[in-house]
């Protein structure tokens, strides 16, 4: 949260604090009640210089985070519990805890209402601000990057992505500060991800680079070397769903791999090539999902997933998400019902998410 907003307010932290402190040391539950209460009319009345939004000491918080945790001080049963949420919220506002992989504060976990913690995604709209466009057919939805960066880098940290396509990966890390990198076999895909990365505004002065290549061979090394970089901090692999969607005509796409086998041991390279870049303890997202085919389900998620942990990733979460048909399909929505009634089988309507961790 950077700026004041109707759902956010600056406040001065050193007198917040100071408040606070003396509630702590007062002896009755109703004069800490009293105070809390007083607190909670500055906030609404914004008086200063509680509510300070051009001093250097503001801090902004959620409103509705502040003013919850306020009630429950409030509504605390014994002067104990109330000092004990008291002190909770003193620490979230004095104390940043940060673990070494992102930049959430943990002491104030509960304001970060639009990261997912759970394993079940169902995203009902795709985010279409800024740059980012759904006419790259097979695009990965902006959310699905925005939530990894957000869990797995802090800012200023390098993000790869060995399939770039659109460069749904590198806008988005763009926007939230993180210096990335994407490989894309086709050089006028490439060129098209660069026009939009361009389009979007480059706040934080990192870097974003499309390269055109093979992401099975293609030389990491030197392409961080040129950025003063041996590594980088996350992964995040969206690779063609074997031949679902047919990419290009270059034998090395993975799209026009000869059988799910040569796809897997295409996939193979490309995750051999990528993991010696990562660092150790760090992150390497896999966004894939199944196919259909001569009357039988290909788990090619399951499969994909097993070739990274061949390579002694430790498996960190499944995500599922829910996949909407795109506009063309879905005028194809009865003939596929009757289909799957017809042939005992589901129509797909999830993907998945796989969350790895390098040891
Ligand atoms: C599923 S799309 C990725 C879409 C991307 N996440 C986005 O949001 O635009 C897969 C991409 O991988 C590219 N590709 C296929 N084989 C490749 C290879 N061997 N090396 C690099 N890119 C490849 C395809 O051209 C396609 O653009």
């Amino acid at each position: 949260m950077d700026k004041e907003s109707p759902e956010s307010i600056q406040l001065n932290k050193s007198v917040l604090l100071d408040a606070l402190n003396g509630l702590r040391a007062t002896t009755s539950r109703a004069a800490l009640q009293r105070g809390i209460h007083e607190l909670r009319g500055q906030i609404a009345a914004r008086t200063r210089p509680l509510v300070a939004p051009e001093s250097a000491e503001a801090v902004v918080f959620p409103r509705a985070y502040v003013l919850e945790e306020l009630d429950q001080i409030l509504a605390a049963q014994t002067l104990e519990r109330a000092r004990y949420y008291l002190e909770r919220f003193m620490k979230s506002i004095a104390e940043v805890r940060t673990n070494p992989i992102n930049d959430l504060n943990l002491n104030r976990w509960k304001e970060y209402e639009d990261i997912y913690t759970d394993s079940l995604w169902i995203i009902e709209r795709r985010d279409s601000s800024g740059a980012h466009t759904a006419d790259y057919w097979g695009n990965f939805i902006p959310q699905i990057p925005y939530q990894m960066l957000r869990r797995y880098t802090k800012k200023g940290e390098w993000v790869l992505d060995p399939f770039a396509g659109s460069g749904t990966t590198l806008i988005e890390a763009q926007r939230l500060g993180r210096n990335s990198i994407g490989i894309e076999l086709q050089p006028q895909v490439a060129e098209w991800a660069r026009r939009l990365i361009a389009s979007e505004p480059n706040r934080h002065r990192v870097a974003s680079e499309v390269v055109v290549g093979d992401s099975t061979c293609i030389d990491y090394h030197a392409i961080l070397q040129r950025h003063g970089q041996r590594s980088v901090q996350l992964v995040i692999m969206h690779p063609p769903y074997f031949d679902i969607i047919t990419f290009s005509a270059d034998p090395r796409d993975l799209s026009n791999a000869a059988s799910v086998e040569s796809f897997l041991a295409q996939m193979g390279r490309a995750i051999d090539n990528v993991a010696p870049v990562l660092d150790a303890g760090r992150y390497l997202a896999l966004v894939i999902g199944d196919k259909y085919a001569h009357g039988e389900w290909i788990p090619l998620g399951f499969l994909t997933m097993n070739e990274v942990l061949k390579r002694g990733f430790a498996l960190k979460s499944i995500i599922v998400k829910n996949f909407e048909a795109t506009t063309g399909k879905r005028s194809q929505k009865e003939l596929w019902r009757y289909r799957a009634l017809a042939g005992g089988f589901y129509i797909f309507k999830h993907e998945y998410i796989f969350v790895f961790r390098k040891r």
